[in-house]
């Protein structure tokens, strides 16, 4: 009954796929932890006025995300198929499979920054082993420490080349083997140290402000803009609209229960964007800098933290590997979608699939790591490579890949194949009104949601 719909049952067999249920958890919340966690999200708190900022974001997680990831692991489990196949494979002869080319395409530019910032992260980790901010700095030296590195030619390349190495090498060896087994060892070591983090910066002197600012809302601070960020952002964290749930899903058992493993990734990505909140904010307010610093907070105001804080140093290293591991658990799921697209709908080896992905992501990332320095002049539409990457996947291509999933799940595929699915065939109880709480979320709110940010951003 599986196959009734595949053409291709005889090379299915082949699939790889997740070996257990907590492996599922750890490679989905491990896509969604990452460097919007530890980085965007607290220069989003910052800016935006921290505590209403929160619970928006909050509102959205729960109401648009946990709708959009949930029709995305439908699209993904029900097809067996890569991010576009999957479109093939349930809406044969019509146009749907291009929203699945867009999302390739999505992960393609989201990974060739990506990877720069991750291999900007290699370089801080190395200047943290080295003790480099423990020897004073002010945050002006800092400051200038860090331009003068991203804009410099070699040395960002470098960093950057070996961030596309490691993350290709997790990738080569395959969904169970590579994928499944490092999120497994690696997120409960990210969760363990960020939580060390939070607990020396809540015991700073000083610190009470910081959990103000995090859990005390100021609505006078809230516009137009604060809920447009949120949504992007919740969009950004949970790595929706790009395929990577339509990807993963499809490596998924027919009897994994999809509302729970949807709700607990969503909840594990809050909470660990909550606790590096909690790392960053209170020490943010003892050392007296201003939260709203924008996105050097990461790489300019903590080495300054780092360097004044007591057992400064080792907090440093602390800090940069667990950046470096949340980054490399979500460029992986990033490339593991440009590379089943390209093993499915090419036949090609995994290894050649990667290799080739790899080649043209360092191309597109050497582009934007000189668009820090020596291309800064080349604008395309008034951008450069970075940011028009940036601006391309996070406000357009995201934003069509959620909407175009949900519509697709909740007016094509419909209600019974929702229920289908959530059920697992009626084989697990979901009660109904969760079931039609789940479907009006699908099918109405969270698609006007999106056309509601849509039309702000765009006009
Ligand atoms: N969610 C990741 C983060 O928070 C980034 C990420 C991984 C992503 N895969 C994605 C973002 C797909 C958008 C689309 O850092």
């Amino acid at each position: 009954m599986k196959d009734a719909n595949s053409p291709h049952a005889a090379h299915e067999h082949q699939r790889d796929s997740f070996g257990s249920s907590f492996g599922v958890l750890v490679a989905l919340a491990g896509s969604a932890v990452g460097l919007g966690n530890l980085w965007r999200f607290p220069y989003l708190v910052g800016e935006n006025g921290g505590a209403a900022f929160i619970l928006i974001y909050l509102g959205f997680v729960l109401l648009v995300g946990v709708p959009i990831m949930m029709s995305e692991f439908i699209i993904g489990r029900r097809s067996q198929a890569n991010a576009r196949g999957a479109f093939k494979k349930l809406a044969p002869g019509s146009l749907w499979f291009v929203s699945g080319t867009l999302a390739v395409l999505c992960c393609l530019l989201i990974l060739s920054f990506y990877s720069v910032v991750g291999g900007w992260g290699i370089e801080y980790l190395f200047k943290a082993f080295r003790f480099d901010f423990t020897r004073g700095g002010d945050s002006a030296g800092l400051s200038t420490l860090f331009s003068d590195f991203a804009s410099s030619t070699w040395r960002p390349l470098v960093c950057h080349t070996v961030f596309l190495l490691l993350s290709g090498l997790i990738v080569i060896l395959g969904v169970k083997n590579g994928i499944e087994k490092f999120s497994k060892v690696m997120m409960p070591v990210l969760f363990l140290i960020i939580i060390v983090i939070a607990i020396r910066s809540l015991t700073l002197p000083g610190a009470g402000a910081g959990i103000d600012y995090l859990f005390h809302p100021d609505w006078s601070k809230v516009t137009a803009n604060t809920y447009l960020a949120a949504l992007g952002q919740a969009f950004f964290s949970l790595s929706l609209g790009s395929g990577m749930v339509i990807t993963y899903g499809s490596y998924v058992s027919k009897k994994e229960n999809i509302t729970a493993i949807s709700a607990k990734t969503a909840a594990a990505d809050t909470l660990f964007a909550l606790i590096a909140g909690c790392a960053i904010m209170p020490a943010v307010f003892a050392f007296g800098i201003s939260p709203g610093e924008g996105p050097g907070l990461v790489f300019i105001t903590l080495p300054h933290i780092f360097s004044q804080l007591p057992l400064g140093g080792f907090i440093a290293i602390l800090f940069f590997v667990a950046l470096l591991l949340a980054a490399l658990t979500s460029s992986i799921s990033l490339l593991e979608v440009i590379a089943a697209f390209c093993i499915e709908e090419f036949k090609m080896k995994r290894f050649w699939a990667v290799v080739l992905t790899l080649f043209v992501l360092w191309v597109l990332g050497c582009l934007c790591s000189l668009s820090q320095g020596v291309l800064a002049d080349w604008k395309i539409f008034g951008r450069n490579f970075f940011d028009l990457f940036d601006f391309l996947s996070a406000n357009v291509l995201m934003l069509l890949g959620g909407l175009v999933a949900v519509v697709f799940v909740g007016w094509k595929l419909g209600r019974t194949v929702i229920h289908d699915e959530l059920t697992n065939s009626g084989t697990l109880k979901i009660p109904v009104w969760l079931l039609d709480t789940l479907l009006f979320l699908i099918r109405f709110l969270a698609p006007a949601a999106i056309a509601v940010i849509a039309i702000f951003q765009w006009v």
